[in-house]
């Protein structure tokens, strides 16, 4: 008979074993495993200029027009104010947001001055929606991370009991072309408490992720470094509001997802499968393919894909030439981009000067046509297409591919087809696109 030593022994050899694959997992994710960096940087790298610290960019496909949320503060302001990595050291900090319109063809930027609207903004997530009935109007979403006045009393006092953060999201009508956007309104309500990236759904309504559950702290820390399993402490709530003009005015706000890690990038799938929603474990490395359900506004998980470092917000790469390509769909170059930080467990180093904030993107391709956005694919083909030490690029949050139309690709005969890669992150001086190939 064994002896309650070898029993508890045995028991303890078979925790470790369950728990071994999920730590493993952990450390690789947060870049214990990555060496000196490899810059991974395609064939040609641009910088562009006039796109700070941007969090986000969406690829608008009808303009062919990149919309980017950006900082423009001075560096040091990041790291006195930013609620989505946990920084509330000083109010002043929060500052001159803008909105970017970046055109991929001749890699120039404009700045559109905000009309009706006079600060501060404090920019992380976006996301752009045509409008449905004018397909020369564009509606911009973009989260604004405000301190909170109720908290902050005056220069010199605080009060403690009511939070240091009062984040809202702020909806913007932009005329494509145009140099301006005009402020539509503000939407505040207390269940959109930490949002850290939106999904456009109609003018009037969208998603939005809160990423963590606590937003400082030695809790905070604990909440990153575990998992699905451990930690499911967050959620995706969707927002409908009116044409009021006070930012808590008509704000209707329902739980769409509960129970997620580190709920923290949204993400569209194609024009062909309109009712796909990517969902981002950040700090989990994890894409989850979902399928929002129209009638209650749900949001229903269909496949967890695990990537091996921290992500961020999640991005199709769509083929509009898949069926008329030689090979027609079986060369489908149609892939999920994920940016992320290559070693995010040295992310907060990031408030010394001069530090490096190590970058990647992530290619994720389906080894079978996507059936539906119900139906999971199984097996994917997981790879680096850009990696950046640092000194590039300081960080990196989202990225976008933009074909390159063939005839202006330069390259006599090729059946290669290549696209711009463009990679921003939220600490970063400029967005920078790569040359790659599809
Ligand atoms: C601090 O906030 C609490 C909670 O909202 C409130 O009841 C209290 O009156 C505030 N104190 C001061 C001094 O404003
Ligand atoms: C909010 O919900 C109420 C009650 O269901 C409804 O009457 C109202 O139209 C909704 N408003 C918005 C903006 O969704």
């Amino acid at each position: 008979m064994a002896s309650s030593r070898t029993i508890i022994f045995g028991a303890l050899l078979a925790l470790v074993a369950v728990l071994f694959q999920p730590a493993n997992q952990r450390l690789r994710c947060f870049g214990f495993y990555r060496g000196a960096l490899e810059n991974i940087h395609g064939q040609e790298l641009k910088i562009i200029p006039g796109t700070p610290q941007c969090e986000d960019v969406h690829h608008h496909l009808e303009s062919n027009l990149l919309f980017l949320g950006c900082q423009f503060d001075d560096y040091s302001a990041r790291q006195r104010w930013f609620p989505g990595l946990a920084v509330f050291t000083d109010p002043s900090g929060a500052g001159d947001g803008g909105i970017v319109v970046v055109d991929p063809t001749t890699f120039k930027s404009t700045r559109l001055t905000l009309e009706g609207f006079s600060g501060p903004l404090v920019t992380h997530g976006i996301d752009i929606l045509s409008d449905p009935s004018d397909s020369s109007t564009l509606h911009i979403f973009v989260i604004n991370e405000l301190p909170n006045p109720l908290h902050y009393v005056s220069a010199t006092s605080t009060n403690s009991s009511e939070k240091k953060w009062r984040v809202q999201i702020e909806v913007f009508t932009h005329v494509l072309g145009s140099a301006t956007a005009t402020h539509r309104r503000s939407v505040r309500h207390p269940l959109i408490n930490l949002p850290n990236d939106i999904y456009a759904i109609s003018p009037t309504s969208f998603y939005a992720t809160n990423d963590h559950h606590y937003a400082e702290g030695a809790m905070r820390v604990v909440e990153d470094l575990l998992e699905q399993h451990t930690a499911p402490w967050s959620n995706t709530v969707h927002v409908s509001f009116s044409a009021s003009a006070a930012a808590e005015e008509g704000v209707n706000v329902t739980y769409a997802l509960e129970g997620i890690h580190n709920n923290n990038g949204l993400g569209h799938g194609p024009p062909s499968r309109p009712d796909e929603v990517l969902v981002v474990d950040a700090s989990g490395g994890v894409l989850h393919r979902a399928r929002r359900n129209g009638a209650d506004e749900s949001i229903e998980l269909v496949e967890a894909i695990q990537l091996d470092s921290s992500l961020d917000n999640p991005f199709w790469f769509e083929d509009a030439r898949a069926s008329s390509s030689p090979g027609g769909a079986g060369k489908d170059k149609g892939a999920y981009y994920l940016a992320g930080l290559a070693k995010a467990a040295e992310l907060p180093k990031y408030t010394h000067e001069g530090a490096l904030v190590p970058s990647l993107v992530w290619r994720v391709k389906p080894v079978k046509p996507i059936e539906g956005v119900e139906k999971k694919v199984g097996k994917w083909e997981k790879e680096l297409v850009f990696q950046d030490d640092g000194q590039v690029l300081r960080s990196a949050s989202a990225a976008v591919v933009v074909e390159i139309e063939p005839e202006s690709q330069g390259k006599g005969g090729g059946e290669g087809r290549q696209g711009w890669l463009f990679v921003t992150g939220f600490l970063s001086e400029a967005m920078v696109a790569v040359r790659i190939d599809l």
